[in-house]
């Protein structure tokens, strides 16, 4: 999907970079650029930098960085298109929106009626005759129908066609109940009902659209659970199950479970915090989301193994997002569900009170790894503590958490403070040795900090990342640079440079934050890198020098391409006997 380049032109000068940010960023002045703290990650002195004459906000601490189009996709969990849309709303601009893009919206509201539809008749399904076995469910389960009513569960006849013939008496085709995932094709080619005698589960994505569905067997049959798979309306890595219901909560933190059931239960026994996922890992965006409602998340997943390696996967993904993280340890249950169960809210939320930082997490983790009672396991838990303890970052941790290990181990804190200490100088001793080393491999240093873009030819992308922050900073010396974008070492940085030509011959206005729709926002952030380190002086001559580094690197990369073809044609040649 693409915009017209005028309108996009139109989008930017309507949206200033600075006025754009300081909606979500306290900014302030300090020359020409303006500094405040990183909506992306959490800091304490303002390394998040914006500059309106280049059109682009950068972090020195995260190294995000882009115009006004990635800031609204970064901090509004946004495509491309969708930030688009967004800041032309803002700015009172109409988008010149093409046929597909209507049709495709269309097509997806259609969808979203559908599954809105396709709810209401599994709720009249579970309280008609046919859904007796399911409300006995839920009463065992020990759901109640104030619960039912709140997420809208429902029952999926014992059929094959009771949806597909419901939904296609008002309107829907077979095309659009397969499109929406509620429907499956034989190899025949005839259409069935994907959900046949289960408990179901509405997704309600946080705008209040059933996207998809979870659907449970009531009896032991595999699978247990049978979900939507993704479609155009629901994308399983960026919503929650309950969010739309949680996002309202007062508690100040939410809570994730594992289960559709566990959130339930949990909201059905007073914690309206708790969301689940979707039957897939965690991911960023979940991540993402989940720091859009809340400071504060607590891990409460199963305890099994499985459970505990999620857990420690989450933890990194939601401290990224720069979500506070703590975990509920859950023993004598499985999961929240079972938990309530059995022993009650007040033991719940005692549970929660309790919940452990990230800290505490991972030094019980470890101790119950260990026997205790047994000197060997004993001086082991000890030495892989004093590792563990040792990453910890300020003293008080340090000290606190060397406490309660030497506690549980039955020696003095003295001796394990002793041991933490050693391990911290040793690490310390590692780190500064690896960044002696960094410091020697300069090359290094100048390597994009984005994954996945790397330079092959160091001088020249060097000389490219000047050539190109120095006609940013002065657009009028464009004309004056002798290069081709093909003679740019990075492909990244050449497509850059030809951009802004293009631009230059079409009489627009030259600046990064204009070309934000051509890359993704990965390479957004590196370029905006490069313009922003490269702030140096400009001047014809510099601009010059710089562009004859890179021609030369390109004329020797020509000659070395040619030499190895001679070299292959003489190799050629040696071997079928020509001599040589
Ligand atoms: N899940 C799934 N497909 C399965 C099994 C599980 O999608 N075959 C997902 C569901 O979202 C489920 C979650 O993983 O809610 C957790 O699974 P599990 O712990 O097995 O189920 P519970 O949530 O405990 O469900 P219940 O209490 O109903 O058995
Ligand atoms: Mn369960």
């Amino acid at each position: 999907m693409a915009f017209p380049p005028a309108f996009l032109d139109e989008l930017n000068a309507r949206n200033p970079i600075e006025d754009v940010v300081s909606q979500y960023v306290q900014l302030t002045r300090r020359g020409s650029n303006l500094f405040g703290l990183c909506p992306f990650h959490s800091e304490k002195t303002p390394s998040f930098s914006v500059a309106p004459d280049k059109g682009i906000y950068y972090c020195f601490g995260c190294h995000k960085g882009g115009g006004p189009v990635n800031f609204i996709m970064e901090i509004e969990g946004l495509d491309y298109p969708d930030a688009v849309r967004f800041l032309a709303k803002r700015a009172g601009l109409e988008v010149p929106e093409d046929a597909e893009y209507r049709s495709a919206y269309k097509k997806q509201e259609r969808l979203r009626n559908l599954c809105k539809e396709a709810a209401r008749f599994y709720r009249q399904e579970l309280f008609a005759p046919g859904g007796q076995a399911a409300r006995d469910y839920l009463v065992r389960r020990g759901v109640s129908s104030q619960t039912v009513s709140r997420f809208g569960l429902g029952y999926s006849p014992d059929a094959w066609s009771a949806l597909l013939d419901t939904m296609t008496k008002k309107g829907y085709t077979n095309e659009e109940l397969l499109d929406a995932g509620l429907a499956l094709k034989s190899q025949k080619g005839s259409c069935y009902d994907r959900f046949r005698n289960r408990l179901m589960f509405p997704i309600i994505d946080v705008r209040g659209n059933v996207i998809g569905f979870g659907g449970r067997v009531m009896d032991d049959s595999k699978p247990k659970y049978l979900n939507s798979p993704e479609t155009s309306i629901f994308n399983k890595r960026k919503n929650l199950f309950a969010l739309n219901v949680a996002k309202k909560t007062k508690a100040g933190m939410l809570i994730l479970t594992e289960g559709y059931m566990d959130a339930i239960a949990l909201h059905q026994y007073g914690f309206d915090c708790a969301v689940a996922s979707l039957g897939t890992a965690l991911t960023e965006e979940h991540a993402q989301l989940l720091a859009k409602y809340t400071k504060q998340v607590v891990l409460t997943y199963d305890g099994d193994e499985a459970g505990q390696n999620a857990t420690r996967r989450a933890i990194p993904m939601l401290e990224r997002a720069g979500l506070q993280v703590k975990i509920l340890r859950m023993q004598g249950a499985k999961d929240p569900d079972e938990f309530l169960k059995a022993y009650g809210a007040n033991k719940f939320q005692a549970l929660l009170q309790k919940s452990e930082n990230q800290a505490e997490y991972r030094l019980i983790s470890l101790q119950n790894k260990y026997d205790l009672s047994d000197d060997a396991q004993k001086v082991s838990f000890l030495k892989e503590a004093s590792e563990l303890i040792s990453t910890f970052t300020t003293p008080v941790e340090r000290e606190v958490y060397a406490t309660r290990a030497a506690q549980a181990a039955g020696i003095t804190p003295e001796s394990m403070l002793q041991e933490v200490s050693r391990a911290y100088r040793r690490r310390t001793a590692q780190a500064k040795k690896r960044r002696e080393r960094a410091d020697l491999d300069v090359a290094g240093q100048q390597q994009p900090k984005e994954k996945g873009l790397r330079y092959d030819n160091i001088k020249s992308a060097v000389a490219e990342e000047q050539v190109l922050a120095q006609v940013l900073k002065e657009p009028a010396l464009l004309p004056t640079v002798k290069l081709l974008p093909e003679q740019f070492s990075s492909p990244l940085l050449g497509k850059a440079f030809g951009l802004l030509l293009q631009c230059q011959r079409d009489g627009r206005p030259l600046s990064l934050g204009t070309l934000e729709g051509d890359f993704t926002p990965e390479e957004m952030n590196h370029l905006s890198a490069v313009v922003r380190r490269r702030d140096e002086l400009v001047s014809e001559q510099a601009l010059a020098d710089c562009a004859n580094v890179v021609r030369d690197a390109y004329e020797k990369s020509l000659r070395s391409g040619e030499d190895a073809l001679l070299a292959v044609q003489q190799k050629l040649r040696t071997k079928k006997g020509y001599g040589g």
